[in-house]
């Protein structure tokens, strides 16, 4: 269902297929067309660049729910959508929140009783999830204006629900401003971006969906063209290099994301570069119990298994290229790395027990919680990357 949505990719994709079988030595090679362009000068230009050197990654890529994570909606993949038992939900007001397909794109029209003339109708523009935990939430834009709509649509159950934050009475519209982008985009840039106050006005056609290879390795232009020209070095050049970058440095290129709702300060979301010290950019952690939502840096740093060992970080444990959901033979062998022939003293636990449920169990959340129905709330289940005895 996901997969649909990415429809310029497909193209593409066809794009190199035809080009690599017309002849694989060709010089002719994808061209390098900016998707967003930074007021740095920094530009983006998408992982189709980089197929013809690193194909297995990028195609590794594509299953991830960092790449599915936001993408414009389009009129072939909105049916899934609309094929399910309810095609609407009400709010404790009495409005009833309706999803409705015209000319090709889905509406969000809201009612009143006696629930005949929306008073309210406004188009899915924006698809901001991949659907892996919770599910998907729609933005919609009014001239360059990025609003979240009312509705999300809940995976697990397969039906409309009122949007994680919102009240349980009608409200139009809820701003997007970019720190919300700058965890689920690759790039966007709002207007007046050097400006502290915020907005949510954007340049639609100055954002490139998902998160691609160059929200964590950096500006890559003159690496591809380097490539290009230099086809017989296989030593990587002018690219930065995750040997070269400190714990620390390693750290923050998830902590971006995986640190909490932490606010930007001093400089404008989407200034922050792989190598950077992400202090300089978000405002510190809050005090307190880090929450499961967003935030397995803060948790990662109170286990002892990262105080007590050298240079643990995420990628331990995690490859960045790959969808490893669910994979606990990976994980757990993880674990048995640095903790071999583990005989528990009260139990008996062998090399192929879930380590990771004992130790990393789920736990809710405390900030992301959804509304099921006008009268439940019900928080959602994340691992714990605390390691601990529970
Ligand atoms: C014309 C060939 C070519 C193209 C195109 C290319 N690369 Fe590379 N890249 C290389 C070679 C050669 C290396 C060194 C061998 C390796 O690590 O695979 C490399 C290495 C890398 C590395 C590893 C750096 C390190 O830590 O050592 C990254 C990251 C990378 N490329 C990213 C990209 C991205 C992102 C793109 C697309 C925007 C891209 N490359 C396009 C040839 C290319
Ligand atoms: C979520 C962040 C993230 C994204 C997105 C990402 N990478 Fe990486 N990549 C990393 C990290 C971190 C490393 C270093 C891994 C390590 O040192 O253990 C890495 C390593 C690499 C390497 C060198 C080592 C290897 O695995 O061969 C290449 C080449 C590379 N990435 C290319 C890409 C390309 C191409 C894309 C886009 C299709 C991409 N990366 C997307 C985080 C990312
Ligand atoms: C630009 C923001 C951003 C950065 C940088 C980032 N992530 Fe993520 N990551 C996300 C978002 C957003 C999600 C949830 C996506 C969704 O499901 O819609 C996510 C999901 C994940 C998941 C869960 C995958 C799954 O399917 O359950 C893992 C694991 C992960 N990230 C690891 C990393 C690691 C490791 C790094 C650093 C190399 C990193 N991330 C960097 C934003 C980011
Ligand atoms: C600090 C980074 C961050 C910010 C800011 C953020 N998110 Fe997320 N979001 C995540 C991560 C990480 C996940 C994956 C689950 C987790 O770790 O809790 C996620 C999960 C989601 C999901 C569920 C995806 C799924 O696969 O089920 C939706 C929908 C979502 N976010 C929408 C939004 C919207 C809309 C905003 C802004 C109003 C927003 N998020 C702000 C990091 C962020
Ligand atoms: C890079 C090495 C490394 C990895 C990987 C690792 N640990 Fe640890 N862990 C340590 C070290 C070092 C300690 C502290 C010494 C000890 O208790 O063995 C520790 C401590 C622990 C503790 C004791 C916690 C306490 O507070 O007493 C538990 C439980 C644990 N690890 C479970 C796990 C599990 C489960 C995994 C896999 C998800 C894992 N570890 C992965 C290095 C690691
Ligand atoms: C000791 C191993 C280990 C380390 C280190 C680690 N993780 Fe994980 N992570 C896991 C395991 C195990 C899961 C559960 C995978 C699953 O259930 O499919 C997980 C799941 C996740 C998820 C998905 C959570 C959910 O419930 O949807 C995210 C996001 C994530 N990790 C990000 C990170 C980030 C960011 C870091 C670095 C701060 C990190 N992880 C470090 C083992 C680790
Ligand atoms: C059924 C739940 C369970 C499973 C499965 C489990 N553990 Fe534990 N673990 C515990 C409990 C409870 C303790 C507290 C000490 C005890 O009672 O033995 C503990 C203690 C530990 C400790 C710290 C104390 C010590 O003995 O050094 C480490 C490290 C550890 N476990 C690692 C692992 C690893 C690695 C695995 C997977 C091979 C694993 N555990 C599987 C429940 C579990």
């Amino acid at each position: 269902m996901l997969s649909l949505f990415r429809k310029d990719q497909v193209f593409s994709l066809l794009g190199v297929l035809l080009l690599s079988a017309c002849n694989s030595f060709s010089s002719e090679f994808v061209g390098v067309e900016p998707l967003g362009v930074h007021p740095n000068g920094n530009v983006f230009i998408g992982m189709e660049s980089c197929k013809e050197c690193h194909l297995d990654i990028v195609n590794s890529h594509l299953s991830t729910s960092h790449w599915l994570t936001s993408s414009k909606v389009r009129s072939d993949n909105l049916v899934p959508f609309l094929n399910v038992n309810t095609n609407s939900f009400f709010l404790e007001d009495n409005t009833e929140v309706r999803f409705t397909s015209i000319n090709d794109s889905i509406y969000q029209q809201v009612y009143n009783p006696p629930y005949q003339t929306p008073f309210f109708s406004k188009s899915l523009d924006v698809v901001i999830g991949s659907g892996t935990k919770v599910g998907y939430s729609f933005l919609s834009w009014e001239k360059s204006s990025l609003f979240q709509l009312q509705g999300s649509f809940y995976k697990p159950n397969l039906n409309w629900i009122n949007s994680p934050g919102y009240p349980s009475k009608f409200q139009a519209f809820r701003p997007i401003y970019p720190r919300c982008l700058e965890c689920h985009v690759t790039y966007s840039q709002s207007e007046n971006w050097e400006s502290p106050i915020v907005n949510n006005r954007y340049n639609k056609n100055n954002i490139v969906f998902g998160i691609d290879c160059q929200r964590c390795h950096g500006p890559v232009l003159e690496h591809v063209k380097y490539h290009r020209e230099n086809q017989y070095d296989k030593k990587a050049k002018k690219i930065i290099k995750f040997a070269d970058l400190t714990q620390q440095q390693r750290l923050d290129v998830c902590a971006l994301c995986h640190s909490g709702s932490r606010s930007n300060i001093n400089q404008p979301a989407f200034s922050f570069e792989v190598g950077d010290l992400l202090d300089n950019y978000l405002s510190p952690q809050v005090t307190g119990e880090p929450d499961v939502h967003s935030n397995q840096v803060g948790l990662l740093l109170k286990s002892t298994c990262f105080i007590e060992s050298e240079k643990m970080d995420c990628m331990t444990c995690h490859d960045p290229h790959s969808d490893e959901k669910n994979n606990m033979v990976k994980f757990n062998n993880r674990c048995i790395e640095c903790h071999q022939n583990k005989e528990h003293i009260r139990f008996k636990t062998d090399q192929n027990s879930d380590c990771v449920g004992c130790h990393m169990p789920y736990r809710e959340s405390n900030i992301m919680k959804i509304q099921i129905n006008p009268d439940s709330i019900k928080s959602v289940m994340i691992r714990t990357h605390k390691i601990d005895i529970y």
